[in-house]
């Protein structure tokens, strides 16, 4: 097949290479996906293809703040160690001259068609319509001659084509599908289904689901998939107002779990849950592994905050969250990290019965900028355990369990470079209700050099972004009356 490389996308992969090396290495993760210079945001197009899996992302490479959306590309073999390869989409065509936006990605007949949206602005208005590219080789992608396959026709007036973007496209009973997303004119969320015999032809299916005037103005990058005898639909709500701990950050992400009717397409909803209760996640994905698993990654930042690694003009912002592996259970979506990415910890110290009273224990040296730990704790006799994590002089990424309230606290106030966004005020620390189990607290914690991923009880996730202008080495373990750490093992990712 004859490879179309435009113009654009020459130019993009010109630049990376020629300013690559131009980025500051200070904060750049050393595990998690970023691009090679420049700003990225939403993971695209996540699926497993000829053995390995691709990850796709929003991307601009030319400064370190957001622009003219390209795809971003990059392959793992294993979830953890990533290869750039060059830029698969460029915003070339009238129909996404503006922007090639979110989308996905799906195997048919071993080509690898990418279904995305082209953004158009036009005297200040934004027009949306959904697009597709197909490869043979997974990596030099063409632009169909039928675009836009989702356009204006289709939509009518189930939504609106000035915010009609992101579909996910699946296989469902021999048929492909899309969902998308929209919204209503009184600005309530909205999620579209689409249906199509060939990827080229599509027709309107249904209205999967409609948001309540409480539930934000627009929801962005529906994915939608059966698991463990749920249906779940995954989406990221713009300006969902805060219930007791959940939405505090102004773009949020969130789970509808419940039973879907194929005869009308309809989601009747029996749960919803924020995703993560960190500071930084957002827009996520899945994708299923050879082996049948639902794996989700998400963008480790959030809109409209300020981003240290723009402001300090190391050229570059923004990465993906480690994989992870979901499960519904109880009607409740649960997250790991993915097995393949245990099979990278190497382990490197170890520790039993550490009884932490009145008197913090102090552990020297032992966080690093690429670190693991699991943290076992027993509460039955505390009221509260607060870890110092990464302590140099008064400064510490903060993390604590008060046990009355069953509440686990994250905090980077007063750490690092300060970060401030659109939320009233100042939004650096959250708090997520997790109970105890068997009186313990279960502690997983992945910290890249920028980034913290906490696993709590196997229930909850918290994920931030954090930029030390020192760096600490320390971790401080205390507790109002007496907590005992029957086993606090660290390690790194290879
Ligand atoms: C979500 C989002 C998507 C859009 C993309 C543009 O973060 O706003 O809705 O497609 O980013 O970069």
């Amino acid at each position: 097949m004859m490879i179309e490389q435009t113009e654009a996308l020459d130019r993009a992969n010109r630049y990376i290479e020629q300013n690559r090396h131009r980025v500051n290495p200070k904060y750049r993760d050393q595990y998690h996906l970023m691009a090679p210079v420049g700003w990225i945001n939403d993971p695209n197009g996540a699926v497993y293809y000829h053995g390995a899996y691709h990850l796709f992302y929003q991307y601009y490479p030319y400064a370190s703040n957001w622009g003219p959306m390209h795809w971003g590309h990059a392959r793992s073999k294993d979830l953890v160690h990533w290869e750039d390869l060059p830029v698969a989409l460029a915003p070339d065509q009238a129909y996404d001259r503006d922007g090639c936006f979110s989308g996905s990605a799906i195997v048919h007949h071993d080509r690898l068609y990418l279904l995305y949206t082209g953004h158009v602005v036009e005297n200040g208005q934004t027009f949306q319509t959904q697009c597709l590219a197909v490869s043979d080789d997974g990596i030099h992608f063409v632009k169909s001659r039928h675009n836009p396959v989702i356009a204006g026709e289709l939509l009518g007036d189930h939504g609106s084509i000035h915010d009609f973007r992101d579909p996910k496209v699946f296989a469902h009973d021999g048929s492909f599908y899309a969902v998308a997303a929209t919204k209503t004119t009184d600005n309530r969320g909205r999620i579209l289904l689409f249906k199509s015999v060939d990827l080229q032809h599509w027709d309107f299916f249904s209205t999967l689901l409609t948001g309540t005037a409480e539930q934000g103005i627009m929801w962005e990058c529906p994915d939608f998939f059966h698991l463990d005898g749920y249906d779940v639909l995954l989406m990221s709500p713009i300006q969902i107002p805060r219930q007791g701990l959940a939405f505090r950050n102004v773009s949020s992400t969130m789970a509808c779990i419940g039973q879907m009717d194929w005869t009308t397409g309809e989601l009747t909803v029996q749960t919803t849950q924020e995703i993560d209760y960190g500071l930084d996640f957002y827009a996520p994905q899945t994708l299923v592994d050879e082996q049948g698993r639902r794996i989700m990654i998400a963008w480790m930042q959030m809109w409209n905050r300020t981003m240290p690694t723009h402001e300090l003009d190391h050229g570059w912002a923004g990465a993906m969250t480690l994989p992870r592996e979901l499960r519904v259970k109880e009607g409740r979506l649960i997250q790991k990290p993915v097995s393949l990415v245990y099979g990278q910890l190497e382990y490197l110290s170890g520790s039993e019965n550490i009884d932490v009273s009145t008197r913090p224990v102090v552990f020297r040296n032992l966080v690093g900028d690429n670190t693991y730990m699991q943290i076992v704790c027993d509460l039955a006799e505390a009221a509260s355990f607060t870890i110092q994590f990464a302590k140099t002089g008064q400064q510490a990424l903060t993390l604590r369990y008060v046990t009355q309230t069953e509440e686990f606290h994250l905090s980077r106030a007063g750490f690092g470079y300060p970060i401030t966004g659109d939320e009233r005020q100042p939004l650096n620390s959250r708090a997520v209700r997790v109970p105890l189990v068997n009186d313990q607290l279960i502690l997983e914690i992945f910290r890249d050099t920028s980034a913290i991923e906490v696993f709590i009880n196997g229930q909850e996730t918290m994920t931030a972004t954090f930029y030390e202008i020192e760096k600490g080495h320390d971790i401080v373990f205390s507790a109002e009356g007496h907590a005992k750490i029957g086993s606090f093992e660290t390690g790194r990712v290879r």
